[in-house]
Parts: C-alpha cells; structure tokens; sequence
C-alpha cells in the first residue's frame, strides 16, 4: 500500500483534490467550480449531482497523478457544512435541490419558533441559534415543500456534503451505499445533542426531521468503508467538517489555541476543551472533533460573507476584474476615505444573527473611488472579526494570537489589517489550503499512518509568517466607531 493521503475539500464554490504526502507536503490539486443556484433573493441552491461528479472527477485525476489506487493510504473528506442533500437510498439520485447553508428560506420556521420560545431550549441542546443557516430548519421547509420527499417513504436519505459523498463514494451498482456523517457535521443540524453526539428525539420532533432517513453519527477518523472507483481499493479514514479541518490543520489541538478561515464566509473557531461550552453572548458551540466516541469542542463565531464580497464586486459590480487585484486597490489609498462596506449579501451571522440584513455600503461622497469601496469591502474582514473577538473575550474564550488561513489571506493587506484592528499578532502558515491538511491529518490518523492528531500535526504542518498589531489605537478606535455606526444602520 502507498503513503499519500487523498483529500476531497468540497466546497462552498468550489470542489478540490488534494494528494499530500505523509511529511504535509502538497503532491498536486485539482479544482472544479461549483454552480451556484439563486432561485429566489435569499435562495442558495447546489446541485447534488455536480457536487459529486466534480469531487469524484477531481479526486480519479489525483489518483492519476500519485500513479494508482495502491499508491493511495487514505481518503480523508472535508466539506461546507450545513448544506443538506436529499437522495433516493435505491437509485443514488438526488431527490430535490441542496438547500446550502447560506439559503435564508427557512427564515420564517426560525422566527416562528423563536416566537414560541424555543430558543433557550435548542441552544442548550445543540449549541446553537435558531437561524436559517443551520441544516435543521432547512429540513423542516424541504419535507413541508417537495412532496417528492415524503412519497420517496423509507428510501428517502438525508445527509450533509460528506455524507452524500461516502455514500457515493461506498455504493456499489445494486447502489445502497454507506450512510455515514461524522460528529462534526451533525453537530451543525440543529438535531444532535451536543453533550450526548446521539441525534435527539425531541429536536428531530421539532424539526419534523424523518428519523429514519439521518445517517448513523461516526467519529472523524477511522475506516469507515472502501471505494472501488478509482480502480482499486482505497479507504475513506477521515471525515470533518471544512471549518473544524482547518481547525486541526492549524495545530489549535490546544484549549484557546484559535483560527480563523476567510474562504466563502469567515469562520473563528477556539478549541474549548472536552466539555460543550456554553456561550451567553450568540457564539456557537459545535464539536471539534470526536475520536473514540469522546469528543472535543469549539466556540465558533460564524460570519457569512467573507470571500464571496470579492467575488460579488468581481461578478455582479464589475469593479474588479480579478480577486488580485484587490491588494493593490487598498494599498493604492491612505485610509477608506470614510466609506464602509457592511457585507450581509446574505443576512448577518455571529454575533448579530439577523437573517433578513441587507448590505450596505456607506458614507459615499464625490471623493470615494472604486479602490475606497474596496478597501472598505476588504476592512470589513478585520471589522467583523474584531466583533467576534469582542464576543469571544465577554464569553470568556479570549484570543491572544489568532493563526489565519483560507483564499483571502494570500492577500498580505488583509493579513496585517487583521493584526492592525485586533491588535494581536496573527500567524499565517507558507502553506494556507489548512482545512485539506487538516482532513489529511485526520486520514492519516484514520488508517494508523498517526497515532493521534498532535503526531499528525509534528509531522505535516510547516512554517508560519507572523504579522504584528503596528496600528495607532486612535486610528484603530475611529475606525471600529464608523464601523459599528454602519451595523447599527443595517440591523436598526
Ligand atoms: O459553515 C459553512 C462553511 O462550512 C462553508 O465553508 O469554506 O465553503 O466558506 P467555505
């Protein structure tokens, strides 16, 4: 058996393969872009079934390129959570459109729950907020609305990404494939006991979730079946989330030890230790990783638009012709010229959880060019953590350092504003894709290259570039002041 590990990264906007080799380093990648669906303002939909062939196309190609399944130790998955598919357990096919995590149509399940005050009671369970983001809500508006749900009876199956493609991956051509998630997932479902990580009877009421047709909850790593499709045999050894992947792939294996994520949405995750923390002020708690059936958890601040700004000012303003571009245009002026960019294209998660926000962009004048708007729409990455930092430190997790990664923090402006407006140094790895290391890790461990993810993490994880704060504190505070009298005007 070969020593290279394979990683499937699906995506928000796009679908990826990694090989990396048992030392962390990156053999070869292959990337396909994800359709987006926008069928209605507020509307996100995927298409299972380009999901699935654009990560099974990706990953044949890196199978390829290590010279054979046999060359291949692992697959370790790692996927945008919350997205929920539907499929037929007989034919494969999906049954409806995946609703993805950024789809606001459950907004008015949340509030009408919200208003019968269950709120209290679900965040004690799950660890999180009744908000359209989660899978739960969505589930609940899927079976009221695609009859073709409730007529597909027992063959019906419901899973988020990774689940849908173990299934893929493990069907044989009679199909019935493996019906897995891992902890970390189901903890995003708004249907998992946090404390128990069994699926909970009274949530699954709540959200008129068929129980039968949830996958059985699994650890992150182990061997939890075999694919035959790449031509040889080779095991699936590592499930997570793409959030708590890059958790572990930035080495935060350490009660404190924080990250954050900029991809598509901008995800903080601080290592809480082996008890559920419990947050007063609208922070997340989720499972980190669970091995063994002992799990370990995070507080999450969860902003949903981060690198999906630049591509909106690319795609839909046409300000920018690429996301390269944006360095130069920030760096090309002094300060925002008093112009911010409140970035809720898709409502406002941690710590406001607004569904319906709208964006904005403020304090215009005949002086602002197209480099002030995006400066202003880059600043956002650094006003919206310094929130979530604000958050973290009143639930008592503050963060002295914070190790960044994801597409926007190849962008050495963004790097050093963060530092700037948290005032704390920030650590960039050399190598930035952390959530397919940290998926790789948790391979690894699965299919006993590791004895566990600290061993792991010595032997993959390389070097890191450290920015330090060089702000002055008044410019610093003029700036965090403009910027929350923009909030204040969107939420109202
Ligand atoms: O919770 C959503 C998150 O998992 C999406 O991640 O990398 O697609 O922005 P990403």
């Amino acid at each position: 058996m070969g020593d290279a590990l394979l990683v499937i990264d699906e995506g928000t906007t796009s679908t990826r393969a990694m090989l990396f080799a048992p030392g962390g380093r990156c053999l070869d990648w292959q990337a396909e872009e994800l359709t987006q669906h926008y069928p209605q303002a507020g509307w996100v939909e995927h298409d299972a079934t380009e999901i699935w062939t654009k990560s099974a196309r990706c990953a044949l190609a890196m199978v390829d390129a290590a010279g054979g399944a046999e060359r291949i130790a692992a697959i370790g998955i790692t996927n945008q959570r919350e997205t929920i598919v539907f499929w037929d357990k007989t034919t494969g096919a999906p049954l409806a459109p995946a609703i993805v995590w950024q789809d606001r149509r459950s907004a008015a399940i949340c509030r009408e729950l919200k208003d019968r005050g269950e709120e209290p009671g679900v965040q004690a369970r799950t660890g999180l907020l009744l908000d359209p983001y989660f899978s739960g809500t969505k589930i609940a508006w899927a079976m009221a609305n695609f009859p073709q749900l409730r007529e597909a009876g027992n063959r019906l199956a419901i899973g988020t990404v990774e689940s849908w493609l173990v299934w893929k991956l493990t069907a044989n051509q009679t199909g019935g494939g493996l019906h897995i998630t891992d902890a970390t997932n189901a903890s995003r479902t708004l249907l998992m006991g946090l404390g128990s990580g069994g699926w909970s009877d009274g949530l699954i009421d709540l959200f008129d979730a068929p129980r039968e047709a949830l996958p059985e909850i699994v650890d992150c790593a182990g061997r939890f079946g075999e694919t035959t499709l790449f031509g040889g045999r080779i095991p699936v050894c590592g499930l997570a989330g793409d959030q708590q992947a890059a958790t572990i792939g930035q080495a935060c294996l350490a009660k404190g030890e924080t990250k954050a994520t900029f991809g598509t949405g901008a995800f903080v995750l601080t290592n809480a230790g082996t008890s559920p923390p419990s947050s007063k002020h609208r922070l997340l708690s989720t499972v980190l990783w669970q091995f063994g059936g002992r799990r370990s958890y995070a507080i999450e601040g969860s902003v949903f638009v981060a690198g999906s700004v630049v591509k909106w000012l690319r795609d839909s303003l046409g300000l920018i012709g690429s996301a390269d571009e944006t360095e130069a245009l920030a760096r090309s002026v002094a300060d925002n010229g008093g112009v911010y960019f409140v970035p809720a294209l898709t409502g406002l998660g941690a710590p406001w959880w607004e569904p319906e926000a709208r964006g904005a962009i403020s304090g215009l004048s005949l002086a602002s060019t197209r480099a002030h708007v995006v400066r202003a729409a880059l600043e956002a990455m650094a006003h919206q953590s310094h929130d979530l930092k604000t958050a973290f430190a009143a639930d008592g997790a503050d963060w002295s350092r914070l190790r960044i990664d994801g597409g926007m923090v190849a962008n050495g402006w963004i790097a050093q504003d963060l530092a700037d407006m948290l005032a704390i140094p920030v650590e960039r790895p050399a190598f930035t894709e952390t959530t397919a290391l940290g998926a790789a890790m948790l391979a690894g461990v699965g299919c006993g290259m590791f004895a566990g993810l600290d061993e792991g993490a010595a032997a993959m994880r390389g070097e890191v570039e450290v920015f330090e704060p060089r702000l002055e504190a008044g410019v610093r505070d003029a700036r965090l002041a403009g910027w929350q009298a923009a909030v204040r005007a969107v939420i109202g």
